[in-house]
């Protein structure tokens, strides 16, 4: 990737202060010379996401999550590192040179981009085309009664019947055989190597991101074969599970409620009959990244999930992700059809409007299901229903939540306030003590550096780690320390590291104090990604929380380093290395008598 320069990352930085950028998606409290707030980043209760203005950064210390503005931007926004600096050019009036060089690896999201505006409009003209497009036509518009301009609206489209349409004309474009299989425009026959259309006699619907850039394809079959629909899968420009179908329309339509669907199609009907607030996940069910993404837009989100047994069980798990990150939750009933879609055809738009006004909150709609799958009439079966309806209640985070919904459950199931009460409250200090014990495993665990993505060494040379992540720190905080290494006027260089991630942090810090332009904390996010810039961040405030930082210490973490490093190869050479060990244990063993 061609290296943006340092004193445009430092302009950008320095004229996006980090307060308001983040205040303008998290509410900040102000404790002492830092802010504090609720992580965006996971889901939490109490605030760990500390915002520090003096060092122009910010960490979350229950996710980890950390960096400047710029790494904020990428995690919030879901964008790269030159998307989430352009944003913030933007922002604040400052243009960015043209990016030349694109010698990044695999194909750039903007070529991505390119690549799939230029295949739907391919897919676009070919439904239009009477020689190809007539029979995928007539099934949109008189089978699935979609008016033409609807059709247009989402840029619908026709996948012919051919291995080598597609590809052929993507060629002709300029487009490599590489690029059309990574944008999974193009699948590779094993046997012959050559590149085919991936989707044939589809119809197609394009997947448009909230900047307009189209992102991914599904394509549905015209009659009940199987698959019945085909999506890009995910690249390295692209995950499913980030994006909405139809957000870019819904957006503009959605600060009170949106709807969620399951499907392409309901999306579509619902956006053709006025409730522009409409969205569906990508073939998958939904995941806690696309619930943030509703948190961001909207307040209440009604969720219209099939009538069948998968669509409802579906919708308990959107009821909950969605509830985590705040959103008010409401299920949506359509008897006498199968999904809105057919609901919409069947009985028209008052109708459907009439039904969303009666979607029932998530506690009603569970209560409902607990009441009606058990005969109350039956003592053993009261009992059961009403511990289920316990644990529901349970699960509700404020009193007064549970004040009204025990209210509501006693009467529904016949039981007494009192009883189901006394039930839930034993339910939630059960469920508070296990919710304890666990956070205290999680800690353990991550101090062991058990399950560490961004440094999996950390778990095997824990001392080393230690060492290493003092030095790092010292270095990221103090130019005299970061100038000695780097000059090489202290004992200590990138071989000396024992865990790569350390290693790889120790010579970014020396090859940015070296370059011409000078080191700037800044330039580390062009070098890794943001999971160990929130490393880096936190080795940092690890040092900074510390009073003694003074040359002895940085010598000190020196020879700690050096003397693991030698530990370590001494263990690799060392043919008697047990024999070794043995022995060892027995001196220590003496040694403890004597003392
Ligand atoms: P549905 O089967 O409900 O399809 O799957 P639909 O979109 O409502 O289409 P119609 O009404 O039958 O024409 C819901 C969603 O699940 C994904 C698609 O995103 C679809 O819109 N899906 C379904 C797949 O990705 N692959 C499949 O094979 C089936
Ligand atoms: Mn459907």
């Amino acid at each position: 990737m061609s290296q943006i320069p340092r004193e445009i990352i430092d302009e950008i930085i320095h004229r996006n202060d980090i307060e308001q950028v983040i205040g303008s998606y998290v509410t900040l409290k102000r404790a002492g010379s830092n802010l504090n707030g609720l992580c965006p980043f996971h889901n939490e209760k109490t605030p760990s996401f500390t915002v520090f203005p003096g060092t122009k950064s910010f960490y979350c210390f229950g996710c980890g999550a950390g960096g400047d503005v710029i790494s904020f931007v990428m995690r919030t926004e879901n964008l790269d590192y030159r998307s989430a600096l352009e944003t913030l050019a933007q922002r604040a009036g400052i243009t960015i040179p043209a990016d030349d060089s694109e010698a990044e690896v695999g194909v750039p999201r903007k070529r991505l981009y390119e690549m799939n505006l230029e295949a739907a409009k391919f897919f676009r003209n070919c439904l239009f085309d009477e020689r190809y497009g007539k029979e995928a036509l007539a099934y949109l518009h008189e089978e699935r009664k979609l008016s033409i301009a609807t059709i247009k609206h989402f840029g619908l489209g026709y996948s012919p019947n051919n291995a080598w349409m597609l590809t052929n004309y993507m060629k002709n474009k300029g487009y490599t055989d590489e690029e059309l299989v990574v944008g999974f425009l193009c699948g590779k026959s094993r046997n012959s190597g050559r590149t085919y259309d991936y989707f044939r006699n589809r119809v197609i619907f394009p997947i448009i991101d909230t900047s307009g850039n189209i992102v991914a394809f599904g394509g549905r079959v015209m009659d009940d074969s199987k698959p019945k629909y085909l999506n890009t899968s995910d690249t390295p420009a692209f995950k499913k599970s980030r994006h909405l179908f139809a957000l870019n329309f819904a957006k503009k339509h959605c600060e009170e409620q949106m709807l969620l669907c399951e499907g392409y199609m309901d999306v579509i009907a619902l956006h053709a009959a006025g409730f522009e607030n409409a969205v569906a996940t990508l073939g998958t069910a939904i995941t806690s990244e696309q619930a943030r993404i509703f948190a961001k837009h909207t307040k209440k989100v009604v969720i219209c999930y099939d009538a069948d047994s998968a669509g409802q069980n579906a919708a308990q798990k959107a009821m909950r992700l969605l509830s985590e990150v705040g959103v008010e939750v409401r299920v949506l009933k359509i008897p006498g059809a199968k999904d809105p879609d057919e609901y919409i055809k069947k009985f028209g738009t008052d109708s459907f409007r009439r039904a969303l006004g009666e979607s029932k909150t998530g506690f009603d709609y569970n209560l409902e299901k607990i009441a009606t799958s058990y005969n109350l009439e039956l003592p053993e079966e009261k009992i059961k229903a009403s511990s289920e309806a316990c644990a529901l209640i349970a699960g509700a985070y404020t009193e007064v939540e549970r004040d009204i919904y025990i209210r509501r459950a006693a009467e529904r199931l016949g039981i007494s306030q009192e009883a189901l009460k006394n039930d839930v409250e034993r339910q939630r200090r059960a469920r508070i003590r296990e919710a304890k014990q666990k956070e205290s495993r999680d800690a353990q665990l991550s101090v062991k550096n058990i399950g560490d993505r961004v440094n999996p060494d950390a778990a095997k040379h824990i001392k080393a780690t230690a060492a290493e992540e003092a030095l790092l720190g010292l270095m990221l905080i103090y130019d005299e320390f970061r100038r000695d290494a780097a000059n090489k006027t202290v004992p200590i260089s990138a071989d000396d590291f024992v865990t790569a991630f350390s290693r790889r942090v120790f010579e970014a810090l020396c090859e940015l104090e070296n370059s011409e332009a000078g080191y700037s904390k800044a330039m580390l996010g062009q070098m890794f990604d943001i999971d160990e810039l929130g490393r880096i961040e936190r080795i940092e405030i690890d040092r900074r929380r510390l009073a003694r930082n003074d040359r002895d210490v940085f010598m000190s973490c020196i020879d700690s380093i050096k003397q693991e490093k030698n530990k370590l190869s001494e263990q690799s050479n060392d043919p008697f290395e047990d024999l070794r060990k043995m022995q060892e244990a027995i001196k220590n063993k003496k040694k403890d008598k004597n003392t």
